[in-house]
């Protein structure tokens, strides 16, 4: 194997694999039930795959539009105007990407020089902080509230300084399964008003939503939405994480930035599939009984884990359930995950994982996108602990 000679000097010395990567790969070496990555082990729809038979078989082999092709574009302008009351340009102001990590990353490298400031909330998923370095900024940490995971209006506004270029939103949020209310949205176009700040939002959970709550979303606030990069995921609404498919709807002048760097990075999203998901789209139910489904399934995990001495913490959206387990041992939630997966067969993931430090509190975090059998095998054997 060849190997390089020289000096590196890495850009990001601190991250190693990931730890996703490294509890499903435990998971498999023990044969483990996988509630750790975020991902759904059942079929998508068969209307979906009969599509992409469609689409694949239809001569759409070349480059389609940089932006995106325009059906795909005009649907998600619709869907967005139905759903959040806020009319997006399809020409200008959207643009289809391979995935919505994709799209946070362009945006960051669109808008950060070195010694920007960007505000992230902890505990915070893990591509914002590497994907902030990686452009010579630097990300400041406003930690949200345990147990409830609220956020203090205050200490944003505290956080911000004139080197402040944008800030990280995610609501509904991973890792703490919370979502933003109308109050906290309105809070934060408060604090962000007389600022220069740039808002990227990732809502790729925008539909799921439990308990009748509805989702709110910058793209709700025009306060927000003229400051802000909404970004959605196809992979998450439509069961299909592995396509690396999703979208960003930004104001023109924001936009036409994003795109120079989009032009010259991926340039384009999969072609085929943006036809599939024009056509699956006009399905609105496929979207809208989304936060029904995954309701069921969180509700049938927690009446598996009645009786568990884990104490779950509320889902109120995404697809995980954290579980605290002060009553169960003291052990660091790492330690715990792994030997939950080694002894056990379940693996999970710690939630001091999306701290720089890991925080007193004992956490780890179920991803329920799973079959109702894999969900009750995993909550007996977590019940017995
Ligand atoms: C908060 C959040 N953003 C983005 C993504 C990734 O979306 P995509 O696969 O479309 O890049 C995930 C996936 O787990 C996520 O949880």
């Amino acid at each position: 194997m060849p190997q390089f000679p020289g000096l590196l000097q890495s850009k990001l010395p601190n991250v190693g694999t990931t730890i996703f990567t490294v509890m499903s790969r435990l998971a498999a070496e023990h044969n483990a039930i996988n509630l750790s990555q975020g991902f759904p082990d059942f079929e998508c729809a068969p209307e979906l795959r009969a599509l992409v038979s469609k689409y694949f078989n239809a001569g759409l082999n070349q480059y389609p539009p940089m932006a995106g092709v325009p059906v795909l574009r005009e649907a998600i302008a619709e869907k967005m105007e139905s759903l959040y009351g806020t009319r997006y340009d399809p020409e200008h102001e959207v643009t289809v990407l391979p995935g919505a990590t994709y799209g946070i990353y362009t945006a960051l490298a669109t808008l950060i020089r070195p010694g920007d400031e960007v505000i992230l909330f902890e505990p915070t998923y893990d591509s914002y902080g590497p994907a902030v370095e990686v452009h010579g900024g630097k990300a400041v940490y406003v930690q949200m509230r345990y147990p409830d995971y609220s956020i203090d209006w205050a200490a944003v506004e505290a956080a911000i300084t004139p080197r402040t270029k944008a800030m990280v939103l995610n609501t509904p949020n991973n890792p703490t399964a919370t979502v933003l209310s109308a109050e906290d949205l309105r809070m934060l176009e408060g604090v962000l008003k007389k600022t220069n700040v740039v808002l990227i939002s990732d809502e790729v959970y925008e539909h799921i939503v439990f308990d009748g709550y509805k989702h709110q979303g910058v793209a709700c606030f025009p306060g927000l939405a003229e400051r802000s990069f909404f970004v959605s995921s196809f992979g998450k609404t439509y069961s299909v994480t592995g396509w690396k498919m999703g979208y960003v709807a930004a104001p023109r002048e924001l936009m036409a930035e994003f795109r120079k760097v989009h032009q010259f990075n991926a340039f384009v999203a999969n072609g085929p599939l943006q036809h599939v998901f024009a056509e699956y789209m006009k399905n609105r139910d496929a979207y809208l009984q989304l936060a029904a489904f995954y309701q069921k399934k969180r509700d049938f995990f927690l009446e598996h884990l009645k009786g568990s001495r884990f104490k779950p913490l509320p889902s109120r959206g995404t697809f995980f359930q954290n579980l605290a387990y002060d009553a169960i041992s003291d052990e660091k939630d790492t330690d715990l995950a792994i030997r939950l997966t080694k002894e056990h067969g379940v693996a999970a993931i710690p939630v001091s994982v999306f701290y720089r430090q890991p925080p007193t509190h004992r956490v780890l975090r179920f991803c329920f996108a799973k079959s109702e059998e894999t969900l009750a095998r995993g909550a007996e054997i977590l019940s017995r602990l």
